[in-house]
């Protein structure tokens, strides 16, 4: 027989004596050296252990990485500042906890989020160690391991753990939703041009098979409220409205639409919300349970920061019995989410890293984020809209736009302008979609600096 030890982490769910002797040893002796003491307030200080605990337990040796402080930012760091102007702050959280490229200025942050030093850290480690464990590791620990993940990404959201799935992207988890929404012939689905295309692209394909009709209406590039958006949706409702697509942040010019005043409007006449918080999750505060959006899909590969090949749905927990399931499964119970969530073999180290992923963005905090990613926005755009070559197509409000805004210029292709950025400026943006002139997105992040944002200016200024 086998009788070599094994080396599983324990499938505990609650820290176990010895690891909390480990955890206390290990306090000690920074203490001791007094390195702890600088680095953790006493509040810290007791999320450090329960972070150890669970670090401990839910991820055995790769998430263990916690608990030593590799993957966490240092609080000497978060103590100093973090105003949105704060240059010297912002340096040090790109230059500490980021590799970038300097050969360019990503301005594309959009299309997904770097992950953190530390977090890049722990994928790797737990890339290595999945393939060493292997089979093992899949069959024997990772049920355990990916329900404690799940919980914790709950815990996140602010809703119950049977509410969400995790995905491979927000694309999935919105397909998923679309495609197993209990729609009925005649049906319609309201959406706009500033909406997802794969999203549009799936619904149409419901209109094609005969099971739906699209509504589509053009959305103003520039509302001044959020009444003023509400009042829109509400004008293009009909009386065969079941669905109507919500994007809470536009990939195309980063419109914010209020979806919990949407969303409320829509129920008082009996009609559904489809969410997709893609771009949400990360970039702005919001409390999921709050939205009063019954269907939700989300990115952690985006603004969380999470390594590519994790996402969320979350199906408020009352509507998942009316939802068909995508990927064929019939041993799951009608009001059991994971009949939603039968896709086969699942990116292991992805899931495991989602810990990490999140305890950083936490530690960054999304309010300090949201601000910051506002002000680098704001700065470029009240630039450029005094020159009238440059149209700004995004709503300037804290409210209605953060990182995302997108311009054009008159009389030029926008493809020809994304060109241009890069190859003379080395500036990366994009061009996206938008009527007949299109525009460019311009997406900086925590890690971009004002500098950036002036060289973004002069650029732009020198093509016009
Ligand atoms: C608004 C919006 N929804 C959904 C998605 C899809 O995300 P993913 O490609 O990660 O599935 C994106 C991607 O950019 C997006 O911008």
């Amino acid at each position: 027989m086998h009788t070599r030890r094994s080396v599983l982490p324990k499938p505990t769910t609650a820290p176990s004596i010895q690891n909390l002797f480990l955890i206390h040893s290990i306090l000690l002796f920074f203490t001791k050296t007094g390195s702890l003491k600088t680095r953790l307030m006493p509040q810290d200080r007791k999320e450090f252990i329960k972070q150890a605990g669970a670090g401990l337990v839910l991820a055995g040796l790769p998430g263990w990485a916690r608990a030593d402080n590799t993957t966490l930012m240092d609080i000497k760091d978060l103590e100093q500042g973090g105003a949105p102007d704060d240059e010297k702050f912002w340096k040090q959280v790109a230059r500490k906890y980021y590799d970038i490229a300097d050969d360019y200025i990503n301005l594309e942050n959009g299309y997904y989020g770097l992950q953190s030093k530390p977090v890049l850290q722990a994928y790797l480690k737990n890339i290595e160690y999945v393939n060493k464990e292997s089979i093992r590791f899949a069959r024997k620990v990772y049920p355990e391991r990916s329900a404690a993940i799940k919980k914790e990404l709950a815990a996140f959201l602010k809703v119950a753990d049977e509410e969400i799935i995790i995905t491979r992207n927000a694309t999935e988890a919105l397909n998923i939703a679309i495609q197993g929404y209990p729609f009925r012939n005649g049906d319609e689905v309201l959406l706009n041009q500033l909406d997802y295309f794969s999203m549009i692209e799936c619904f149409r394909m419901l209109e094609k098979r005969g099971q739906i009709k699209v509504n589509a209406f053009d959305m103003p590039l520039q509302p001044t409220t959020e009444d003023e958006i509400v009042e829109i949706y509400r004008k293009n409702i009909t009386d065969k409205t079941k669905v109507i697509l919500l994007t809470h942040v536009s990939n195309i010019n980063g419109l914010i639409v209020p979806v919990t005043k949407i969303a409320a409007m829509a129920r008082q006449k009996g009609i559904d919300t489809i969410t997709d918080s893609a771009h949400a999750l990360g970039q702005i505060p919001f409390s999921l349970p709050e939205l009063g959006a019954d269907f939700v899909g989300m990115n952690l590969h985006k603004w969380i920061g999470n390594p590519i090949g994790a996402g969320v749905l979350y199906v408020k927990k009352e509507r998942i019995k009316e939802m068909s399931s995508l990927f064929g499964d019939v041993a799951n119970a009608a009001d059991n989410i994971n009949k939603l969530a039968h896709f086969g073999t699942t990116p292991f180290a992805v899931v495991m890293t989602i810990p990490d992923s999140l305890a950083f963005h936490r530690q960054l905090g999304v309010e300090r984020i949201t601000e910051r990613l506002h002000y680098l926005k704001n700065y470029w755009i009240t630039e450029l809209k005094q020159d009238s070559k440059v149209e700004i197509v995004t709503p300037p409000a804290k409210e209605l736009s953060c990182a995302i805004a997108s311009f054009r210029i008159k009389d030029r292709k926008s493809p020809d302008i994304a060109d241009a950025l890069l190859k003379q400026h080395s500036i990366l943006t994009t061009a996206r979609s938008l009527g007949k002139e299109g525009c460019i997105r311009v997406t900086p992040s925590v890690y971009t600096s004002l500098e950036d944002m002036k060289k973004l200016v002069t650029g732009i200024r020198n093509l016009v």
